[in-house]
């Protein structure tokens, strides 16, 4: 009895241990099925009985004799080492041989032959497989004959060599020769000749091999030119498919077609017939009902990173899902998740209407858990964010305050740009987007919504966002306020409303109304926030991107330059990318590129670049020209060097007049240029010049040379001084970082 008991429980242990690894491995043949053959697996639709079998074309017999048992193909004896669902079987075939001894008389030569099945579904791959032979008095012979043409087809190599010392480790000809086979072949043999019988080699290379190889397979060196004697199989690729209809004739008979469930038929790219494949977010056996499973895409950590809460595996695919009270796609790239406005209040009307008093009280508790949880989550990303950090530096602030720094709320927001809505859209770059919207008070503003930002960089995030409300400069575009309640922050700017210089600079329809005084205004304004930026804001700050996109001319053409201190919001590898893809190339420091040492001249050389593009309204970076042109300031000064500047000056602004100034702020620019950054002026020096330049330019009676030469003088001695003074500021110097950002964005 007891016995009885102990074996029952045991097959019930048995028949529990089978179901469970059944259900954790995909099958792979049909139910009752042989599955494997000693090591080699035997999917559907092969089989290795009548009812296992798609068709008898796919029999493979198991021979048991062998110790592990061996795989073949049909009934006869092709060894087959795997079979593969994407339509291939490797076979192992005996490679030829052709041996000598010393005295130069033939030992043994044979010629190995493989004949596929002819009614089967089967060629020799010709893309995977090649003929190889190998000797260093070597004539290979490949025999084949093609399935569609009763025609036998011929290649061969050969290969001499006279001593080991000059064969390489490659195979080209030189002990080792090789080439492709033809499409379709249903047999081949291999045959081999000696023009010499290996006299005066035989010591390195008594035989001569040849065969064909799975390309992937093989690497040649010279001691093969010995050791394949020992050698006897190698592995070769076989195609196999369906039947010999492509999918587009199965498509009107579909009651033939091998395809099952989620999987689709599929043509080899050379050669009939079809196969059957998974479809995208499955995988499997497609050929067994119900064989292509759901991929559980959520997983695989590459995958669930890309959603910013939560992954949620789906049939065939993957959604990614916010936290409760949240809405949007979740995604990291893509609009991530969203606070609800009133969702809360939503939930309580909804549920609360007409309910008992009981079910009332239900609602209230669940109302307050939910609002209770929702704070929780607000003031997670606040703190996450930084908020507190930025609400105590903003108390504990000091000197003039102009205009309080304002903490906007995530709702807010949400209503200023209609959800953030895709009309909305400003611009996007590598770090995120920007919106236009429009705050309750009617103001107009410009949200940027970064795709991610780094924990390890708040703090300086908060530093810099604290600096940014310190700067009250009416050419910088004004910071007015953050949003810390969301994943990532928000950060809200002034509106600028028309366009950035570049459009100015390369609009044809713009470029007329930008005249020469404009143009000088803007630079001598941009040199003048900057040299603010670098000498005369309480904290040093170094711009990093100065280019005519981040120059925002407003409805006077007053110069607003945007876009800096938010940049610790992207990790600095891939701002250099960004760089580097979108081509601000031509406007990086030289140096700066070379030493990675950041220094205030860097925005000086970038901002020559600006000048250079003013004067002559060409782009920092044209791709599309030839060698000598693409990059604006080698042309630049090529052109200075060789006297031509007059020829690429923008004609529509040049006059009698104005020439002489387009010269002096070509010179200017040189300086700007230079490769060392020490022998480049620096921004207030380069703000002085330019604003001299205006003011003579509305007082044309002091324009003679010796004036121009007096400034030039005083300017010089000025050097000095001021450079002390920087060096001193540079040092304790805040940095603000690149930030990438397309064009029109900041706005
Ligand atoms: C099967 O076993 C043989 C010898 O043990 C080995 O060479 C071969 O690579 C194995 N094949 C597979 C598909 O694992
Ligand atoms: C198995 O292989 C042995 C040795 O090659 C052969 O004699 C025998 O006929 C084979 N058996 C089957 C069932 O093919
Ligand atoms: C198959 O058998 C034939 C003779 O029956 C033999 O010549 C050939 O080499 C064998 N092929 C393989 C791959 O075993
Ligand atoms: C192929 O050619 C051989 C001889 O050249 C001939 O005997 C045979 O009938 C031909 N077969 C076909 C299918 O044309
Ligand atoms: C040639 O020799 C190398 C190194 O011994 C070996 O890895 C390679 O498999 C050999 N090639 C063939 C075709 O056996
Ligand atoms: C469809 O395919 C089946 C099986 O291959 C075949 O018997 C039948 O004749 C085909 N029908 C047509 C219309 O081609
Ligand atoms: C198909 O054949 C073409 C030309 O023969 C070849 O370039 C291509 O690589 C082949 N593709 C495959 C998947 O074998
Ligand atoms: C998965 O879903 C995404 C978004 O819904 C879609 O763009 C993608 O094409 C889907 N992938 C597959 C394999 O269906
Ligand atoms: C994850 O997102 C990246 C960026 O959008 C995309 O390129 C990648 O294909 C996504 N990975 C998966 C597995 O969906
Ligand atoms: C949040 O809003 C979205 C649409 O705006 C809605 O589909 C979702 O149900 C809301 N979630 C909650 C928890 O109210
Ligand atoms: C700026 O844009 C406004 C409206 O878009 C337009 O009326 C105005 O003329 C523009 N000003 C300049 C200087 O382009
Ligand atoms: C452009 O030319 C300048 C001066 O010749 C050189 O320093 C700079 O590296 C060049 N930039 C690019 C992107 O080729």
């Amino acid at each position: 009895m007891r016995i009885r008991g102990m074996a029952l429980q045991f097959t019930v242990t048995g028949v529990l241990l089978a179901g469970l690894t059944a259900a954790t491995e995909l099958p792979i043949a049909k139910p009752g099925c042989q599955d494997r053959c000693g090591n080699v697996s035997i999917p559907y639709p092969f089989g290795t009985e009548k009812d296992c079998y798609y068709g008898p074309e796919f029999l493979i017999t198991c021979n048991h004799t062998f110790n592990p048992p061996k795989a073949f193909l049909g009934k006869g004896n092709l060894s087959v080492a795997e079979i593969t669902l994407d339509g291939k079987l490797r076979l192992m075939q005996y490679i030829a041989k052709d041996c000598y001894d010393r005295a130069g008389a033939r030992k043994t030569r044979n010629r190995p032959w493989i004949n596929l099945p002819v009614q089967g579904p089967y060629v020799f791959s010709d893309t995977d497989n090649m003929l190889v032979a190998i000797g260093c008095d070597t004539f290979a012979e490949m025999r084949g004959i093609r399935e569609d043409k009763n025609d036998t087809y011929m290649v061969g190599c050969v290969s001499k060599c006279s001593d080991k010392k000059y064969v390489p480790n490659t195979c080209s000809g030189i002990g080792c020769c090789h080439t492709s086979i033809a499409k379709g072949i249903k047999y081949f043999d291999v045959s081999l000749s000696s023009y010499n019988n290996h006299m005066g080699i035989w010591e390195f290379n008594p035989c001569s091999f040849a065969f064909i190889i799975e390309e992937k397979q093989f690497s040649f060196s010279p001691s093969n030119l010995s050791d394949l004697v020992k050698v006897s199989l190698l592995p070769i690729i076989v195609d196999w498919s369906i039947g010999r209809n492509n999918c587009e004739t199965l498509e009107k008979n579909k009651t033939s077609n091998a395809c099952q469930g989620q999987s689709k038929c599929h043509d080899p790219e050379n050669g009939s017939g079809y196969i059957c494949k998974c479809l995208d977010g499955y995988q499997g056996n497609p050929y067994l009902p119900n064989g292509c499973r759901n991929i559980n895409e959520c997983s695989d950590p590459k995958v669930a990173h890309n959603c910013s809460h939560k992954c949620i595996d789906t049939e065939g695919n993957y959604t990614c899902s916010c936290p409760k009270g949240y809405h949007g796609d979740g995604r990291i790239d893509g609009e991530r998740c969203i606070r609800n406005r009133s969702s809360v209040l939503q939930v309580a009307v909804g549920s609360g209407a007409g309910l008992t008093s009981l079910l009332m009280g239900i609602t209230w508790l669940y109302w307050g858990y939910n609002k209770w949880k929702l704070m929780k989550l607000k003031e997670k990303f606040f703190r996450q964010n930084g908020g507190l950090m930025l609400e105590q530096k903003l108390s504990r602030r000091e000197g003039p305050v102009t205009e309080t720094a304002k903490i906007f709320s995530a709702a807010e927001l949400e209503k200023a740009t209609d959800k953030y809505h895709e009309s909305r859209i400003l611009g996007r770059g590598g770090f995120g987007t920007v919106y236009k919207g429009t705050l309750t008070d009617g103001r107009t503003v410009a949200i940027k919504k970064s795709k991610t930002i780094d924990q390890s960089q708040i703090e300086q995030f908060i530093n810099e966002v604290v600096v940014l409300y310190q700067i009250n400069h009416r050419n910088v575009v004004k910071l007015l306020g953050c949003c810390l309640e969301t994943e990532v922050p928000l950060l809200v700017y002034e509106y600028v409303a028309n366009g950035t210089l570049y459009d100015h600079i390369h609009d044809k329809s713009k470029v007329s109304a930008l005249t020469w005084e404009i143009r000088l205004k803007i630079a001598s304004e941009t040199a003048g926030v900057l040299s603010y930026l670098h000498s005369a804001a309480s904290v040093p700050i170094i711009h990093r991107d100065v280019k005519s996109t981040n120059i925002l001319p407003d409805n006077s053409y007053t110069a607003k330059v945007s876009d800096f201190g938010t940049s610790r919001l992207i990790p600095l590898d891939q701002v250099e990318l960004s760089t580097m893809v979108r081509g601000t190339l031509g406007y990086l420091d030289p140096e700066y590129l070379h030493t990675s040492q950041l220094t205030d001249k860097s925005d000086v050389y970038s901002f020559g670049v600006v000048l250079v593009e003013l004067l002559t309204g060409m782009k920092a970076i044209s791709f599309h020209k030839p060698e000598g042109e693409r990059n604006l300031s080698s042309y630049f000064l090529c052109a200075l060097k060789e006297d031509r500047l007059v020829l690429i000056l923008q004609d529509c602004m040049v006059n009698q007049d104005n020439i002489w100034q387009l010269k002096e702020v070509a010179n200017i620019a040189k300086k700007c240029l230079r490769v060392k950054g020490e022998e480049r002026p620096n921004m207030k020096n380069v703000a002085m010049e330019l604003e001299g330049l205006r003011t003579s330019a509305k007082h044309p009676w002091t324009n003679d040379k010796s004036d121009v030469e007096d400034t030039e003088h005083l300017l010089g001695e000025s050097v000095e001084t001021v450079r002390s003074e920087e060096m001193a500021g540079t040092s304790a110097g805040y940095h603000s970082l690149y930030l990438m950002q397309s064009q029109g964005d900041g706005r």
